[in-house]
């Protein structure tokens, strides 16, 4: 066969994938909280997923987004099952989920080894870009260490020298408290107690007369969705607000200030995400976030509207053929995610690089006070790509 020829018929080929992908849907699979602590968490990230698929028409590259969903309970225990569920029965292309960091591992694991393309929503679990990350698998949340790292300056700033902390016992509150341990010590602080409750347990009561007991400078904790409300509320009727001062990774205060009411006035946080950044991104976004659903947005939906940037920069790199996964995965790596938290890459591990912002309670708002750490990358500890 001469070359001319040769290429003739590859062209051809090629044309004919592209309107075979054109006329598929591309089938995302789904796997988020609809129940227990987490379950509102889920359905921020799903309502922005959503609305940026509505923005470019209900399609990516071409190909129509259809959704295959599983509530995953934010059980561990049940991850391996859903997520199978979902790869080898649904057949899906893409996997997008979920909050709970244990879920999230079992699902990583699955994902890198069947190749199916996984964005994180959330989940800040540090082996999801350290030691199991993988070509196929992106996040476009956060670490845990991130907030918790940003967090410990601060609070050594503030002149605090030590410190109470208080989590869920599992990897989101363990890594989180680590971080902040990480540089809050190397400030020169001490951190002089860890207190745990597991997960999702919400009984705070005896850690709290412990706290109140030690009498440290400040607390530094990790709670997220319903956990967080209680915790919040728990911790003033303690009657421990005026006297021991309340840090958090955002969490604490982002999608709970509605429950949580003047609980949660003044507490300080840090996160990727505010209320009050007023650029003309997170405004248009905000505004047609609460046009759609009725709601405001959280950080939690802005993590589900990008992980739907991510992959349609990946779709757009290969034109919607997802079999051509090193270009698909490059497509991510170079892109410049236009969030509403602000623009962000991901780091060689496929973790967001991004401002961490110091917010306080103010009202119904996590208003915007500075940054607090700036382009702050996750290390990737353990991560070989
Ligand atoms: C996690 O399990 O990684 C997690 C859960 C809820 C959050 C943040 C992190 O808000």
């Amino acid at each position: 066969m001469n070359t001319i020829r040769t290429l003739a018929l590859a062209s051809a080929a090629l044309f004919a994938t592209s309107l075979v992908h054109a006329q598929n849907k591309l089938k995302v699979g789904l796997m988020l909280p609809a129940t227990g602590t987490f379950a509102s968490l889920g359905t921020a990230i799903e309502n922005g997923f959503r609305l940026y698929v509505t923005e470019q028409g209900g399609k990516l590259s071409g190909r129509e987004i259809e959704f295959v969903k599983v509530d995953d309970e934010s059980d561990p225990a049940k991850a391996t099952d859903n997520v199978n569920k979902l790869i080898k029965r649904d057949n899906v292309d893409v996997l997008v989920g979920t909050v709970h960091s244990g879920v999230a591992m079992a699902m990583a694991k699955v994902a890198k080894e069947t190749g199916t393309p996984f964005i994180v929503a959330n989940a800040g679990a540090g082996a999801i870009t350290g030691p199991m990350c993988a070509q196929n698998i992106f996040r476009s949340s956060f670490s845990n260490w991130q907030p918790g790292y940003a967090m410990g300056d601060v609070v050594a700033k503030k002149g605090h020298k030590k410190v109470v902390t208080i989590t869920w016992k599992y990897a989101a509150g363990d890594e989180s408290v680590a971080g902040f341990k990480e540089s809050f010590e190397k400030a020169g602080g001490q951190v002089v107690k860890e207190l745990n409750v597991p997960f999702p347990n919400v009984e705070f009561q005896a850690l709290l007369t412990e706290i109140a007991a030690t009498k440290p400078d400040a607390v530094y904790t990790f709670f997220a969705g319903g956990g967080a409300v209680k915790f919040v509320k728990d911790y003033a009727a303690a009657g421990l607000r005026k006297s021991i001062p309340l840090y958090g990774a955002g969490f604490l205060t982002d999608g709970t200030l509605e429950a949580q009411g003047a609980d949660a006035d003044g507490i300080l946080t840090t996160l990727h995400y505010s209320d009050q950044l007023n650029t003309p991104r997170d405004s248009a976004f905000r505004l047609a976030y609460a046009k759609q659903f009725k709601l405001q947005p959280d950080v939690y939906a802005v993590q589900g509207y990008d992980a739907a940037q991510m992959l349609a920069a990946g779709l757009s790199a290969v034109k919607g053929d997802l079999s051509r996964k090193a270009e698909f995965a490059a497509g991510i790596e170079k892109a410049r995610i236009d969030s509403p938290r602000g623009p962000f890459t991901v780091s060689r591990s496929h973790n967001p690089v991004q401002d961490i912002y110091l917010r306080q309670v103010t009202g119904k708002e996590n208003k915007l006070v500075g940054i607090a750490s700036k382009s702050l990358a996750d290390p990737g500890r353990g991560c070989r790509l």
